[in-house]
């Protein structure tokens, strides 16, 4: 294998700084706000997010989803309620999100229950989608093996010509779910590594602002 110099690749961060005193007393207004930054600093895809889940006996994965929207009820993305990430949030509701926008030297890290959305809101969403992402989420048997790239090929021509002229409605085994937070954290980068980190704790009936150490 080739001999690579990773552990000198280094970045100081210089750009912004987040102090206890500025931030939004309300967490999702703060992620709506540093959201807004990524869009408007042509962050590459800032809705991707690492969702991590685990199984039943604490064995973590973690792939990239879409962020499909957000409110005070949560973080909601779409997928396959017969993939690997459905079965793990059966087994374990508890999960974990992360955002990183390295244009922005940020990173946000969410925790908290998952739950499905209601029929209704996956069905929103999917009929809001276009026809080859409805015709795909029919395709695809998400995280199941499959012998080759010619068989996914041949499932969406099949698919294609049993729904041609006809409503792509929602498939079953296909819809949304929602994380609804109890620690939110942002964090900037410093300088020298002395990064700024606040975090959000729920209680009861209000949200702790608190600052970690980097
Ligand atoms: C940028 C990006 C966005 C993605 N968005 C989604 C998504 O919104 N929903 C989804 O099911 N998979 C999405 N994927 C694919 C997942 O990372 C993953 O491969 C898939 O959901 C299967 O994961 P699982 O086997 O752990 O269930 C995305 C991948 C990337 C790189």
């Amino acid at each position: 294998m080739i001999k690579r110099d990773i552990a000198s690749i280094r970045k100081e961060y210089a750009l912004k700084q987040l102090d206890e005193s500025e931030v939004i007393q309300n967490p999702f207004d703060q992620f709506g706000l540093w959201l807004d930054d990524a869009i408007l600093s042509r962050v590459s895809e800032p809705n991707a997010m690492v969702l991590s889940t685990t199984t039943s006996d604490g064995r973590p994965s973690a792939r990239v989803v879409l962020l499909k929207g957000f409110d005070e009820n949560g973080f909601s993305f779409f997928t396959s309620y017969i993939s690997r990430k459905a079965s793990q949030l059966e087994q374990n509701p508890f999960a974990a999100l992360v955002f990183f926008w390295p244009e922005l030297e940020r990173q946000i890290r969410i925790e908290g229950m998952v739950k499905k959305v209601s029929k209704q809101e996956s069905d929103d969403y999917f009929n809001s989608r276009p026809e080859g992402s409805k015709i795909g989420a029919w395709t695809s048997p998400q995280s199941q093996t499959i012998p080759n790239r010619i068989f996914l090929e041949s499932l969406k021509v099949d698919i294609e010509n049993s729904l041609s002229g006809k409503t792509i409605d929602r498939p079953e085994n296909w819809g949304g779910y929602r994380l609804t937070p109890y620690l939110i954290e942002f964090w900037q980068g410093r300088p020298n590594r002395l990064h700024d980190r606040i975090q959000y704790r729920k209680t009861e009936n209000s949200w702790i602002i608190e600052r970690l150490a980097p």
